[in-house]
């Protein structure tokens, strides 16, 4: 069948149209990427979007019943054995590290990967550094080269992997790291029409964190565990600096419930927040967007005053290898896509480029929590905020490259006063001068603690720093 043919059978009649009037090398180009497209996806999208729509009605919600901040004795024992356990499976070689890094970043406004945004309050490391540098210090904990896997998306492929070979791969043996390229979506119009961006292409976006699945599977990311004789793997978002990558604890909690899947989770600020809730919907453990929460779950409140749906999804998750190859198998049933409404440039039926001002089409995506409820078993662990999480995605204001550096350097004061330093604050507050401890020098508050307790130079060293105001670099 010709590919005009085709794409008339599948509702793109206008891109049968468009073809008549390429040239050779253009019409080349063009039918190469349709070929690539699955067209009755597309139209299958479509109509699933157009009769979808969950109702406040259809759904049964209820908190989830999470692993809280441990504060009383007990708690902090079941954390310590949990640290044990997870130290000891990740110093066996079973626990693989999966970095997500091939969204647009569009709210940054940057074009580039994510990655390269400088985060380090005083040595402007990269995220991408910062992150390496984590890996490398729980790998040297425990003895042992830690497997790192990167996704790109195709629009930042390629610089994605000249920095890290420009970096030097961080001091990582370069076999250790697995980069892999999700794939794209065709966005369309109302009346389920693809999108052209240019004469010979048609408009594609990355199919959303949701695609690691997918990419994992073809990009031989299982095989390249599987050789490793790894059957966990840590999930986490590039954008994020405060995470601790390889969580011992939390990969000790996952292991000992035997979970398929597991998610860490911050308690909202306020029932307004617009983050995602970990609950039980209909029965299994599942992440609800912000958007599909109905009003009345989300101002409800519990006996001690707390919101009752309170377990902000931070995106930090766990995947027992095994549950991910089987999702693997069954993408199209694991992973529904999500659409949203979204303003995209393209070329009309004369040819000329249309930046429209309002909303003209619908992206799909895929969202990698949408696997949360078909995991047999799961644990949800929550964890301090101003701890853990601070991610980078506007250029201003809330969660944006500032407030993850002030957030870092409030971690790092916090490390000090740990163990017994005075770090100067301003009226409201906030920390005088820069602190960076680098995750080589310290990973964590009992380290930073251990190191500077045993070290009364080193004390004096930076305790003399703080009374002079002057910035704290440790490294
Ligand atoms: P976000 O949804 O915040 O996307 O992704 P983003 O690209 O960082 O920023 P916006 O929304 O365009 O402003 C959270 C994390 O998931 C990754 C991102 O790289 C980021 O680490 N992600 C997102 C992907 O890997 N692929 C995608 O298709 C979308």
């Amino acid at each position: 069948m010709t590919i005009e043919k085709r794409l008339r059978e599948v509702g793109q009649g206008h891109l049968a149209d468009h073809l008549a009037r390429l040239d050779n090398e253009e019409r080349h180009r063009l039918v190469s990427q349709l070929e690539r497209i699955d067209l009755e996806s597309v139209e299958r999208r479509v109509a699933m979007h157009l009769d979808s729509g969950v109702t406040a009605e259809e759904l049964r919600f209820e908190p989830v019943d999470a692993i809280e901040v441990p504060r009383e004795m007990q708690e902090q024992q079941r954390a310590e054995i949990s640290r044990e356990i997870g130290l000891e499976a990740i110093a066996s070689g079973r626990l693989g590290l999966l970095m997500v890094a091939g969204g647009q970043a569009t709210r940054l406004g940057i074009s580039g990967p994510k990655g390269l945004v400088p985060i380090g309050p005083i040595s402007g490391k990269n995220l991408f550094q910062w992150h390496a540098e984590k890996i490398l210090a729980l790998g040297k904990r425990v003895g042992r080269s830690l497997p790192w896997m990167v996704m790109t998306g195709p629009a930042n492929d390629e610089e994605t992997r000249q920095s890290f070979e420009a970096q030097g791969y961080f001091g990582m043996p370069k076999e250790d790291i697995f980069f892999f390229c999700q794939g794209t979506v065709p966005a369309v119009d109302l009346k389920g029409r693809m999108f052209l961006s240019s004469r010979d292409a048609v408009f594609e976006n990355p199919d959303g964190h949701g695609g690691v699945l997918e990419a994992l599977k073809c990009s031989g990311g299982f095989s390249w565990l599987e050789d490793r004789g790894v059957d966990q793997l840590f999930y986490f978002q590039v954008d994020n600096p405060l995470i601790r990558v390889g969580d011992p604890v939390f990969l000790g909690h996952h292991l000992q419930a035997r979970a398929e899947m597991s998610s860490k989770v911050v308690e909202k600020f306020d029932s307004d927040e617009k983050v995602g809730v970990v609950g039980k919907l209909n029965g299994q453990t599942a992440v609800v967007e912000y958007s599909d929460l109905p009003e009345k779950f989300c101002r409800q409140t519990d006996d001690e005053g707390r919101l009752r749906f309170r377990h902000g999804n931070m995106a930090v998750h766990l995947f027992s290898c095994p549950f991910l190859v089987e999702r693997g198998a069954r993408v199209e049933e694991s992973l529904p896509f999500h659409v949203a409404w979204k303003t995209i440039p393209h070329l009309d039926a004369s040819g000329k480029m249309v930046q429209p001002e309002a909303p003209n089409g619908l992206k799909f995506e895929r969202f990698v929590f949408d696997l949360l409820p078909h995991a047999s078993s799961s644990v949800t662990m929550t964890v301090e905020r101003n701890l853990e999480f601070s991610p980078v995605k506007n250029r201003e204001g809330n969660d944006s490259q500032e407030s993850a550096r002030r957030d870092l350097v409030e971690l790092f004061a916090r490390w000090l006063e740990s163990a017994g330093l005075d770090v100067p604050r301003n009226d409201q507050g906030a920390v005088r001068a820069p602190i960076e401890i680098a995750a080589g020098w310290g990973q964590d508050e009992q380290e930073v603690r251990a190191r500077l307790v045993g070290d009364d130079e080193a004390r004096e060293r930076i305790r003399g720093l703080l009374e002079e105001g002057k910035p704290i670099f440790l490294e």
